[in-house]
Parts: C-alpha cells; structure tokens; sequence
C-alpha cells in the first residue's frame, strides 16, 4: 500500500477553499520558508531530511496556494526559480540558454492530461513524444569548441552555475575531444553526473568499515563529490554521465531525436533507454516497463521524462519562467508500505556520534524484508512525533536504507506516550551533549565509551590509516575484551604471549599480528594524523594538515586564524583540530604513540632542490589560480628555497594573490608594502 497521511493532497485542496486571506499568508510563508530550507539543505549540502515525494507534495501545495492568492507570493518563492545559489568555492559562469527545471507529477493521469493539452495546443499537427528515463544524478552543462572540451558548470540557479570543469574532467566518459566533418564550432551537451549504484555501495561500505557516517544516497553524493575542491579525491569517487540533449546555435536540427543521435555518433554516453512514442499508451508501456527494469540499471532512475519530439512545436510550445511546456517529468513513487514500530535503538559510532534507529516489525518492501529504518536524528524524531507501538510508514526509494516517513495516527493506541529521545549514552551512560547548530547529539565520554574505544582503534589499523590488515573489527573487540587494549598506543606493547592464547589465534597469526603492527610505524605522518580519528578531520585534511604543519607540534599550536588558512581546511575542522590538542588525555595518547616510533612529522622531501633563486623569501599564498593548484604554487616556492607562511606580517617578502584572494589580507600586504605577485611573476621569477 502506498499511503502519505502527511500531506492529504486532495483534503489540503478542499482546505484552500475554506482559508481566509490571513490564514493563506500565513501557510505561504510556512511552506516558502520550509521548501527554501530543505532546498538549501538539498543543493548546498548535498542531503535531505524528507523524500522526494514529500518535497514534492509541499512544493504542490504551495503552487496551488500561490494560484488561488497571487498576490501573497513572497519574492523568494521556491515556485520561481530553479536550483541553487553558485558556490563561492567555484567561478561562476552564465548558461547560454537557461537551465530550466521540469514540471513534474506522480499521476498517470495527469500524463494523459499533458498529451492532451498537447494536442490542443498544436491543433492538427501530428506529433511525436520522445521518452527517456530521468536519471536522478546531477545535471551538468557541457561547453565545447573547436571541438575540445571548454566548461562544465552545474545547473546553479537555472541562470548561472558553478565551473566545475576540473571534477568533470575525472569522469572517464565526457570526452575532452570530438572529432568528425560535422562538428559545428560551439556546441552545448546537457546531461546528468551520477556514481554507479555499484561504485556508490563499494563507497559506503568502506565508510561503514571506518565507523563513519553513510552517505544517503547516490545523488547526494554524486553531488556532494562534484563540489569538492580536491580533485583527486573525485577521481576516486568513479563518477560516470548519461548526456540526453545537444544544442547548438550552427545547426537547424529537426529533431531532439536528431540531436540525440549525434550525441552517439560522436561518442557521448547517451542511454539507450529512449523510445520514440506516438500515444498515451505507448507512453504508459513504456513507464510500466521501466518502472521495474530501471533496478538493473547502473544509475537511479526517479521517473521518466515526456518530450515533444520536433524543435519547431518545442519552440511554439515555449516555457514558463521554470519549466519548458513541451515536456514534462513522470516520478515514479517510491515503494513505499507500514509496519509497528518495536522501538527506537541508538547506534553509537566511533566519533560519539549517536544514531536513532527504528526497530520494526519485520515487513516486505520492494523485494527485501525490512527490520530497520533509519530515523536521522532528533529532530526527525520531534517532527515525526513518533509514539510508542506506532503504525509508522517506511519508504524505500533512491536511498538503500528504508526511512521511516510518517506515522499513521489513526492507528495510535490512546494513551500512548511519545518517545523522547535519549539523554544519557546508551552504552556508558554519560550524558549527551549537542552543539548549537548542529542535528547530532555526542557522547562526550570517547576515553571510556567502549563503541567509541572500539571504533577508535577499528578506526586507527584502517587501511586509510595505519594499514594494519591483520587487526580486523573481530580482533578489535577481542583485545578490547581482553583487556589488552584500550588505546591504539596499547598495540604497540603488545606482547606475543599475551595474543597466543587468544581464542582463534596460534602461532602465525600472532606473528602477523605483531608484524602488522611493527610495520605500522613506517606510516607517513599524514597517515598517523588520519588514524588519530580527530573528528572532522578525514583522509583529505589529513593530508593538507600535515603537508601544511609539517610537523604534530606545529599543528598543535596553531591557531584558528592559521588553521583555517590552509586550502579546505574550514572553520569545524580547525575548532576540532583545537579542542582536540586541549585535552590532556589525547596528549598522552600522542606522547605514547611518539614514543612507541611513530612519524609525527613529514620526511625531508627527497627530491633535491631546484634551486636557490627563493633562498631567504618569505611567501604568502591567497586565492584562486589559474594554472596551478595551490599544493603546487607552495611546491615551487619551497623547491626554490623559500618559505610559506600563512599569514601576512613584516617578516613576509611577497604575497602570491590570485583571484578572490582574501581582501584583508590584500589591505594588510598594501599596508605593510608587501610586493603582491601573480602566479605568471612568479613563475617568472623561477626561470630565470
Ligand atoms: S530534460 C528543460 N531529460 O531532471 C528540460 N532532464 O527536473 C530539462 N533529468 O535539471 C532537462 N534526466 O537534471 C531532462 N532525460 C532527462 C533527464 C533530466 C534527468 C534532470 C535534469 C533536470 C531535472 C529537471
């Protein structure tokens, strides 16, 4: 059964009519600000607290609302534009051709509606629909000239996106060239970045090994990944794209048809998914016939996508200020069902991070059998106003993890009482803290919290960490048990007699056990800071902290102001990074660790120097580049013997600016009458 008592669509209708004019605003301004938080939520930080279909709904009624009252639309209205602010991280760049977004609908109905009005529209014309399968990744902009590829930019606010161009450029199937007689000088290609559903569970299980937080689903993370300032990092991600539209100002075609065709010919990843229908029904076979095929698929598909086949009705056809009037989205509802709730249990994992899960009667949903639903957080428990022995509904869609979606209340036993959520850890009965700000609540206690010790040293062997492959979670929990560790410094006074006698341990695997940890010492600095597990501060941090630092104790004393000046290093890490070096116990965590051989500082690059033209210069390096990385402005000071600090004193010789370098650290350098260079003077400076 699928059921949303959340958002009676019809029974809000009838309500509409009943509003007074008060009333009305007053529900305007609600869902206006609530659809704009959960989109900020969406676009800025690549997750979601309610499904789609839930979006959906609230976006519907205020569409209707704003219909029957048009003059209470407020001017930030979700209903008038598309997307997302561009990110200062990225340059921004404006779309030829806007960005528009698609009307969307959960009814078959309503799809019969859209041909229709088609047909009238276009009086007697004879007319063709295009079906595709709309993939839920996110949408791309694809530059090209003189046949090599120039930009890639995101949607943003439908008008202009960010320049991801370096990202995209990691995905192995955008080409960076076309060749052939037909290429027209500058074309635009549109389509959508997604990570493979197989590449996105390989993802999250590795997280799941390292104790950390799962990502939601593939689209948030394709997102999230795609906005990442490292890009590396994104390489590793394996994103891939389906392209579905080509425009182009040099070439009349006749068709979408037409110019999706040579999409193929040329070698874009185009899925062979579409179909060229003429009727309601043919468009019907072909939602049915993917609504269960689109499982097999290596993208998610949310729906389908209902496009008039000729350019020439599409322009005749027009567009509003959001949507073109010539297509038009099916979504397909996520399976979705109910079942009692037996209760909420508490994960916590190994930062103290605590985790709210429904423990659910078992239920069949969309081909697997359903024991637990996620439950985000406390807030989601308030705003679910989740009871004892509920009926609750629990939905699969695009996310691997069931959600618990809202509650039937009808079916409440009165007298229930609602659950509130914990105060005190489960497992160490510490008392949970929550930071302004933010949705999860912490165990304070990670000295004495056996999931967090647990996860800690789980944490700390990880391949990404220390990479000692013979200690597993199994073995983790044993030596925990045991009492022979406590602290990932206890491994290293391991002795061989106190493992032998472990249950399932003889004398090989003790020996690699041993090893194992011996070898561990050989790990680079970045890798130690890694496995210390300072919460906030993963693999990437790491790696600039300690390429930054250069050492633990230069980390240690730096401030926020100096924190916070290396490349991706924001504001939480760095308060993180220094609450961390304040308490005492970590300080004696690293002594023993210090002690037991481990690098706590970076090797003397190894490479000679290049030269010694910098010899004596301090640098300071602000903004954005053109041609280099930051990393990699740093690396030819440094291998020209100078120095890079980062921040701006009298002891600086130069500042590096380059675009959107910090303002006031401009005004200083001007102050203090510090030459300002570009990137080129400083190459410059280095050839000679
Ligand atoms: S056509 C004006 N085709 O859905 C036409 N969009 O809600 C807009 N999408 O921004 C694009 N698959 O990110 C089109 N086969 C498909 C699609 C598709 C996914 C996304 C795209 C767009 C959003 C519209």
């Amino acid at each position: 059964m699928s059921f949303y008592p959340a958002y009676p669509l019809k029974a809000t209708i009838l309500a509409f009519n009943l509003m007074t004019i008060k009333e009305a605003k007053k529900e305007i301004a609600r869902l206006t600000s609530l659809i704009n938080y959960y989109n900020k939520q969406y676009f800025q930080d690549a997750r979601s607290e309610i499904s789609d279909y839930e979006f959906d709904q609230l976006l519907e009624k205020l569409i209707q609302l704003e219909n029957q009252f048009p003059a209470l639309r407020l001017k930030d209205s979700p209903t008038q534009s598309v997307g997302e602010a561009p990110s200062k991280n990225f340059e921004t760049v404006y779309h030829q051709y806007p960005m528009l977004s698609l009307s969307n609908t959960y009814s078959e109905k309503e799809i019969d509606e859209f041909v229709k009005r088609i047909h009238k529209l276009l009086k007697e014309e004879s007319i063709e629909f295009f079906c595709e399968l709309k993939f839920d990744g996110v949408a791309m902009s694809l530059l090209y000239e003189h046949g090599a590829l120039k930009r890639v930019v995101t949607r943003g606010d439908g008008e202009k996106g960010d320049d991801i161009m370096r990202n995209a450029k990691t995905i192995k199937t955008i080409p960076q060239f076309i060749k052939g007689s037909d290429i027209p000088q500058a074309f635009e290609v549109r389509g959508e970045a997604f990570i493979p559903r197989a590449t996105f569970e390989a993802l999250n299980k590795e997280r799941a090994s390292q104790g950390e937080e799962l990502l939601a689903n593939p689209r948030n993370a394709a997102s999230g990944t795609l906005k990442m300032l490292d890009a590396t990092v994104v390489a590793q991600r394996g994103l891939d794209c389906y392209l579905y539209v080509l425009i182009s100002d040099e070439m009349n075609l006749p068709t979408h048809e037409a110019g999706v065709k040579l999409l193929e010919k040329w070698g874009f990843h185009v899925s062979p998914t579409y179909k060229k229908c003429k009727t309601v029904q043919e468009i019907m076979n072909y939602i049915d016939h993917w609504k269960t095929k689109k499982s097999n698929l290596p993208a998610e598909v949310d729906g389908i996508v209902v496009k008039v086949n000729r350019i020439a009705q599409q322009n005749k056809l027009g567009a509003t200020a959001k949507s073109p009037r010539w297509a038009i989205a099916y979504k397909y509802k996520p399976a979705s069902t109910s079942t009692v709730l037996e209760k909420v249990i508490y994960q916590v994992g190994r930062t103290g991070a605590i985790t709210p899960v429904a423990q659910l009667q078992p239920v069949r949903l969309a081909g697997t059998t359903v024991k637990r639903a996620s439950l985000h957080n406390a807030d989601e428990i308030e705003r679910l106003n989740l009871h004892e022995g509920d009926t609750v509904f629990v939905e699969k869609g695009g996310e691997i993890i069931p959600k618990v979606i809202g509650v039937d209340v009808v079916k409440r036993k009165p007298g229930s009482k609602a659950i509130p959520f914990i105060t005190h850890c489960p497992d160490c009965a510490t008392p949970l803290t929550r930071e302004e700000g933010e949705a999860v609540h912490y165990c304070p206690n990670q000295k004495n919290c056996p999931p967090q010790i647990k996860g800690g040293i789980a944490h700390f062997v990880h391949r990404k960490a220390m990479d000692i492959d013979s200690i597993g979670s199994k073995t983790v929990a044993l030596l925990f048990k045991k009492g022979l560790v406590h602290t990932p410094a206890d491994l290293y006074t391991l002795r061989y007699e106190e493992v032998y006698p472990l249950e399932g341990f003889k004398e090989t695997a003790t020996q690699n056990l041993l090893q194992g940890i011996a070898h561990s010492k050989q790990m680079p600095f970045e890798n130690v800071l890694f496995a210390l597990g300072i919460r906030h501060v993963g693999e990437t941090a790491a790696e600039k902290l300690a390429h930054h630092f250069q050492n633990i104790d230069a980390l240690a004393h730096a401030s926020l102001e100096e924190l916070t000046a290396v490349p991706e290093i924001g504001e939480k890490v760095a308060k993180s990074v220094i609450t961390y070096f304040q308490d005492t116990h970590n300080l004696q965590l690293l002594a023993s660790l210090k002690q037991a051989g481990l690098k706590f500082a970076t090797e003397k690059s190894k490479a000679t120097q290049q030269s010694q033209l910098l010899q004596g210069k301090n640098f300071v390096i602000s903004g954005v580049f053109k041609n280099f990385e930051r990393e990699a402005l740093k690396y030819i000071v440094k291998k020209n013997g100078g120095k890079v600090l980062s921040s701006i004193s009298e002891k600086l010789d130069y500042l590096i600016a380059g675009e959107k370098a910090g303002p006031t650290k401009l005004a200083k350098a001007k102050k203090l009458g510090i030459k300002i260079l570009s990137e080129e003077a400083l190459t410059k400076m280095v050839e000679q």
